[in-house]
Order: structure tokens, then C-alpha cells, then sequence
């Protein structure tokens, strides 16, 4: 049986295709996936372009892999995602050793580049980007664990001056309604209880309806929220990443009127400077993006809110930098991904002049990430003593035969309870606060959901 390594890089997008591809090779080829390189026979490097000298990373890790693929005569070498997307056939010019190129939009492709390159002898590169053709493609989703993620829309159009994803990934593309009802019912049927919907700007969706719902309109974020919950053992839904500008008051309405919505939300927000905001074209200011999130607390005060930064955007002043403090003040959020700016090739704000050093940018970037750790570490401390509902996911890695679930707010908590309660639904009550993890006591299963009597308590 022929095995399959896949090396990945970047956001949860690019998890997501991971898995994909691994569904189209099987589904085509029979692959099973390995870990181990030495029992592998093709290696894919699914790559990411967002920030630093990403492409350099790509052509050193490919420069070991020549000798992998000199060691057993058949190996074969691909290199997918953003930095496929951006270099194209340099990829294959700059390292013979590749075989296949492909994009985020043509991983389905695959199996056909694969018998391409097979048959030639030579690089088979296809990284187009043939709108929404790609979904078309895929195996039906096959699930094992009870959570799930279903990509809504592909790419992104907001060209933000810093950011290359839609030059890689290209503008965005919904997924029509009855696509994406059609995949929530094969997971719900397979036993899946929570769903993660994806994309770049997953509150910019806009999914043709047809079908059932044909009335020539389109499908927002909210609609579809609403009616996924309307699949009866479909337990709670989460969405990542939305786009502040797009924060709609019908989605804000969503978290009142939607139990089934997660308490938490990823609102990526840069800058709280509005000049910075401005020069990086995000489309909403300070204010606005304050007033979105009190309105949200207001509905739901407990909701965990995280967000990213770039710290160091060209000309960021202190002045600039003390109102992203001064936001993250207002805004409590609980987590945050955040980095020093690196610029892009070909995007426009790689043209801006910067005269902060990079000792200042790396200063300011320390301040922001103890801050926003102090405000996660309350966070998970104020989670003590309340009582959560927690999606039962496995037996704990720790080994002590303790079950793990996820939290509304996405923490692991680690309960004694029988394995029955995988699967399932249950309130635990918080003991314990660690570092990566929560400790708790079982109450019960939750309100509505059936299990033996036996393992409830
Ligand atoms: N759609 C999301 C949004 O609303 O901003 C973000 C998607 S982007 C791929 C993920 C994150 O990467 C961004 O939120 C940003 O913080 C970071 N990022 C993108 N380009 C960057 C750059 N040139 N330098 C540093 N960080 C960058
Ligand atoms: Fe990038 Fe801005 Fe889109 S950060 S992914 S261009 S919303």
C-alpha cells in the first residue's frame, strides 16, 4: 500500500486542504497517510506564504527532500499551497526534484498531476484558480471524531495592502447553500456533533441558494447559522475567521437568538491606531470595531474574544502603537496571534518606507503579548467554579484515563468519566486552571442528549 506524508504550514485553511488532499489520494490512489518519511512514497509540502521568507523555508526543506527521493527509486514530490500559488514553475526551475505544483484551488487535481508527472517524466504544475470547481471534486467527507470543519468560501477580496492571501488564494468564492447542507448532513449523519465553518472571511459569505431554497437571493453567515441548528443532533457551531467589517448586526443578533453558536469569537483587528487602520485598507475604525464587540458582550457577556495583530506596519509611531494598547484595554481579549509586519513581494505595502527599527517593533511586540497573556490567564481564572458544556472529544493524551472535551470558549477540560461520554455532550464543572488545559468534575450530560443512564454520573 502505497503512503502519503503531508507537511503543513500556515492557518487552519491549509490544515483543512491537508485534509482533503489526503481524501482525493486515497479515494484515487488508495494512500494511506504516514508520519514516518521512511515509509513514505509521496510527500506533499502544503505551504504558507502569509509572513517571513516562506518561499526560501520551501526550497531548503526541499533540498533535503532530493535526497529522500534519491534514496528509493518512485518517490514523489509536491509542493502545494500559497507558495506553490505565488512561484509556480520557478518551484520546479529552482528544484528539479518536484514533480507535482499545485495550488489551494486545484488540489483536487491531484491524482490527474500525479499520473501526468508519472507518464512525462516531468513537473506537473496547475495552479489556476478555477472558482469554486474544487468542492465539485472531493470524496465525500469522512469523519471519525465528533467535530468537524466545512469550508464555506474560498479566498478573499479585501486586499488589505499587507497581506498576499488574495493574490495566493484568490478573490473570494462562496460555496452555494445546498453544497455546504449537503456535506453537514453526510458529517452529521457519520456522528459529527460540531462543526467549525472556514474561510478567510467566513462572515462574508454569501451562498447562492437553490435547490429547496431557490429564490434566486443569497445566503449570509446568519441564515446559515440558522439553519444549521435546525439539524436536530448538530450541538454547537463555531465559525473562523470573520472580518470586522463584515460583522453584521444580524450576526451579532445570531449570538443572542442562536444557543447553538459558540461563546467565543476570532475578530482579527491589526491596529487600534485609525491611521494604521487606514493605510492598511481594513475598512472600519477603532470605534466602530469597539461598538461592535460591546454589543456583542452585552448579548453575551461571557463570549471569548481573540484577535490578531501586526506590530511595526511601515511608519507605526508610538503614538500608533500606544492606541492598539489602548484597544486591547477596551477589548479584553482573551488570546491573540500577533506578529512583527514582514513584508510581502507584490503587495503595496511592501512599497512603504519604514524607518522603525526592527529592536522597537520586537519591544513593542513583547509589551502587547505579555498584556494580552494577562488577560487570558483572568480569563481561564474567572472559568473556575462554573459550570461548562463540553463536547466530549477523546481520552485525555495525559495518559491518567481522563476524558477531554472543548469548552465553548475552545480550552481543553479533563474529567473523570467512562468513555461512553465520548461522543457526547456533558456539564463539567471547572476545578483547576493550567497551562495549556483545564482540570473538572463531571456533572452530567447535558440537557437533551441520550446516553446510558449508567455513565451520567
Ligand atoms: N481574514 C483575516 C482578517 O480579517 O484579517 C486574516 C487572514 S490572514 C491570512 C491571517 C493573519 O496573518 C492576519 O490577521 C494578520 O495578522 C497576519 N498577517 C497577514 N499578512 C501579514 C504580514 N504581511 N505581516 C505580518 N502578519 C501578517
Ligand atoms: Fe488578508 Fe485582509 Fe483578506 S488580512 S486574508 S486581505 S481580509
Amino acid at each position: 500500500m502505497s503512503k502519503l506524508l503531508i507537511k503543513t504550514f500556515g492557518c487552519q485553511m491549509n490544515e483543512y486542504d491537508s485534509s482533503k488532499m489526503a481524501d482525493v489520494l486515497k479515494a484515487s490512489h488508495g494512500y494511506e497517510l504516514t508520519s514516518d518519511p521512511e515509509a513514505a512514497d509521496l510527500v506533499l509540502l502544503n505551504t504558507c506564504s502569509v509572513r517571513e521568507k516562506a518561499s526560501e523555508k520551501v526550497f531548503s526543506e526541499l533540498g533535503r527532500l532530493k535526497e529522500w527521493k534519491d534514496a528509493k527509486p518512485g518517490r514523489v514530490i509536491g509542493v502545494g499551497g500559497c507558495v506553490a500559488s505565488q512561484e509556480g514553475e520557478a518551484i520546479a526551475r529552482r528544484a528539479p526534484a518536484v514533480d507535482l505544483v499545485f495550488g489551494p484551488q486545484t488540489l483536487h487535481r491531484l491524482p490527474a498531476l500525479l499520473d501526468q508527472a508519472r507518464r512525462t517524466h516531468k513537473a506537473a504544475i496547475d495552479i489556476r484558480f478555477p472558482e469554486i470547481e474544487k468542492f465539485d471534486h472531493l470524496p465525500e467527507p469522512r469523519k471519525e471524531g465528533p467535530t468537524a470543519f466545512v469550508s464555506i468560501m474560498e479566498g478573499c477580496s479585501k486586499y488589505c495592502t499587507f497581506c498576499i492571501v488574495p493574490y495566493t488564494r484568490g478573490e473570494e468564492v462562496s460555496r452555494p447553500l445546498d453544497d455546504v447542507l449537503a456535506e453537514v448532513d453526510a458529517l452529521v449523519r457519520q456522528g459529527v456533533r460540531e462543526i467549525t465553518l472556514l474561510g478567510q472571511n467566513v462572515n462574508a459569505y454569501q451562498g447562492a441558494m437553490g435547490g429547496a431554497m431557490a429564490d434566486g437571493g443569497t445566503c449570509d453567515l446568519a441564515l446559515l447559522i440558522h439553519i444549521l441548528a435546525r439539524f436536530e443532533t448538530l450541538g454547537r457551531i463555531r465559525f473562523t475567521t470573520s472580518h470586522p467589517a463584515h460583522f453584521s448586526d444580524a450576526l451579532i443578533d445570531a449570538y443572542a437568538s442562536e444557543p447553538k453558536l459558540a461563546g467565543v469569537l476570532h475578530l482579527p483587528v491589526q491596529s487600534g491606531s485609525d491611521r494604521i487602520l487606514g493605510m492598511m485598507k481594513r475598512g472600519y475604525t477603532r470605534a466602530q470595531f469597539l461598538d461592535k464587540i460591546a454589543r456583542l458582550r452585552a448579548l453575551r457577556p461571557e463570549i471569548a474574544l481573540s484577535s490578531d495583530f501586526i506590530v511595526g506596519f511601515p511608519s507605526e509611531s508610538e503614538a500608533d502603537f500606544e492606541a492598539t494598547m489602548e484597544l486591547i484595554e477596551a477589548a479584553r481579549f482573551d488570546a491573540a496571534f500577533s506578529f512583527v509586519y514582514s513584508p510581502r513581494p507584490g503587495t503595496p505595502a511592501a512599497n512603504l518606507r519604514d524607518g522603525v527599527s526592527m529592536d522597537v517593533k520586537q519591544a513593542r511586540l513583547e509589551r502587547l503579548q505579555a498584556r494580552i497573556r494577562d488577560f487570558g490567564i483572568a480569563y481561564t481564572e474567572r472559568l473556575i467554579g462554573t459550570v461548562q458544556t463540553v463536547l466530549v472529544e477523546k481520552v485525555s493524551r495525559r495518559g491518567d484515563g481522563q476524558l477531554a472535551g472543548k469548552t465553548p470558549c475552545n480550552r481543553w477540560l479533563n474529567f473523570d468519566g467512562a468513555e461512553a461520554l465520548i461522543g457526547h455532550f456533558a456539564e463539567v464543572c471547572v476545578t483547576e486552571s493550567l497551562t495549556n488545559s483545564l482540570r473538572g468534575e463531571l456533572i452530567g450530560v447535558a440537557a437533551g442528549e441520550t446516553i446510558d443512564e449508567a455513565v451520567s454520573a
